[in-house]
């Protein structure tokens, strides 16, 4: 059944949704689906701009045909050439032989290669950065974006209406739910922590790129932001903004502590609920507890964005940090988060190298401030080193509050 929407009179959305996918790129659970947005501009002549993941294919096209009403597509606009966005454009090219391919050269590279099986070169339109497509009322300019996700990626401002094809910046994890407009739903209840997440995760190794994307649209005149996954935003557009103003400069939104551990049989978790427990008594709020072997890293890593402190605590393993913990690290790592407050507790029976090697591994790290000497414990926290937490927490509160 059609699930076609108006965005405008003239602009249709063909988006899906996909409620049973485990895994985005088969690493960060979805837990309420993803939308893969696509968007029909029904004019002199029609476009679409971007398609959607092949695991969507059957609804898309009942779609996109729906919404042409039997008119024939002119163009397929190609803002991010990544299989969740490009996997139908082989099947609308073939549906529709005269459809143009209207993309940078980057994006028809990679169309080269991810489908050698098909040769659409005929009907490729390359475009360079800040021409337009004039459709009939509607008109189309393009604004490169490379690494708001790929090099590839392109935003897709429509001057008539005034909406900003954002590709995948300002969307979120999480299907549809019937109401496309943001406004039309509880946002900060439904998406708002998965909007964040999506963003650290996905974007947010690429603050720099991002902000000079920002810079960019910000001399267009914007009333709609329609991205690739997730809500469309015609009303409070600021409340994205803001957002993403501050997660692309790496500044934390709010003040609180997030406290990370590794542990094998609950000794370091017990240390690390005291020293919360001691924060709180402090007047420290704010405070996240996660269990690296429990709760995937991408909801950690949107609360280490979220907020200004974090403490991480390992056990040691065969000389090492605990693996659930190193795994989560690396993946931290390659994110370049910035501009974070830390401490350190490294734990072990008889060799206790954690401590050393997590310094080590957090020296690397772009302005990270250390703000606490390291603390080894001996398998359990020991009364005698109570004192010890007491003035790490003492410490830590003292850095929040400044
Ligand atoms: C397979 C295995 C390897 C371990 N390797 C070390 C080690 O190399 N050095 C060390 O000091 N402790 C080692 N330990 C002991 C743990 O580090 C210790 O039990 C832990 O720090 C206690 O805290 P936890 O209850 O939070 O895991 C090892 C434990 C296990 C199960
Ligand atoms: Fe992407
Ligand atoms: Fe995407």
């Amino acid at each position: 059944m059609q699930t076609v929407q108006n965005i405008t009179e003239s602009i249709h959305y063909v988006g899906c949704n996909d409620r049973r996918l485990e895994k985005f790129e088969n690493i960060f659970p979805l837990p309420n689906g993803i939308s893969y947005n696509s968007f029909l501009i029904n004019d002199e002549k029609t476009a679409i701009l971007d398609t959607v993941d092949s695991s969507v294919t059957e609804q898309f096209l009942e779609n996109v045909q729906g919404a042409l009403a039997g008119r024939d597509l002119d163009y397929i606009v190609v803002n991010h050439m990544e299989p969740d966005h490009c996997g139908n454009i082989v099947e609308l090219s073939r549906l529709y032989p005269n459809g143009k391919i209207v993309a940078n050269k980057k994006a028809l590279n990679f169309l080269d290669q991810f489908y050698p099986q098909v040769d659409l070169k005929e009907n490729y339109h390359q475009v360079k950065e800040g021409d337009t497509l004039s459709l009939g009322k509607h008109e189309l300019t393009f604004i490169f974006a490379p690494m708001v996700h790929w090099p590839e990626v392109m935003f897709t401002y429509e001057k008539t209406e005034k909406i900003l094809f954002s590709a995948d910046a300002f969307g979120t994890f999480g299907a549809l739910h019937g109401n496309l407009f943001a406004d039309e739903l509880d946002y900060d209840l439904l998406y708002g922590e998965e909007c964040r997440r999506y963003y650290t995760n996905i974007v947010g190794k690429y603050g720099k790129q991002v902000t000079k994307a920002m810079g960019k649209v910000s001399e267009f005149d914007v009333q709609m932001i329609a991205p690739l996954h997730g809500p469309i935003w015609r009303k409070d557009t600021s409340y994205l903004w803001d957002r993403y103003t501050k997660w692309s400069a790496y500044e934390p939104e709010k003040k609180g502590v997030v406290l990370v551990y590794a542990s094998i049989y609950g000794n370091t978790a017990s240390a690390i609920d005291y020293l919360a427990t001691r924060l709180s008594n402090l007047g420290v709020t704010d405070l996240r507890i996660y269990d690296v072997s429990k709760t995937h890293p991408s909801y950690i890593i949107a609360d280490i964005f979220k907020f200004t402190h974090v403490i991480i605590s390992s056990s040691t393993y065969n000389l090492n940090i605990f693996p659930p913990m190193k795994a989560f690290l690396d993946e931290m790592a390659q994110l370049d988060i910035q501009n974070k407050k830390y401490a350190l507790i490294g734990n072990g029976s008889w060799s206790p190298t954690a401590t050393k090697q997590l310094t080590q591994f957090f020296a690397e790290f772009k302005n990270w401030e250390n703000i606490a000497e390291p603390i080894t414990l001996s398998t359990t926290l020991s009364e005698t080193q109570k004192n010890e937490f007491d003035q790490l927490a003492a410490g830590i509160a003292a850095s929040v509050s400044a």
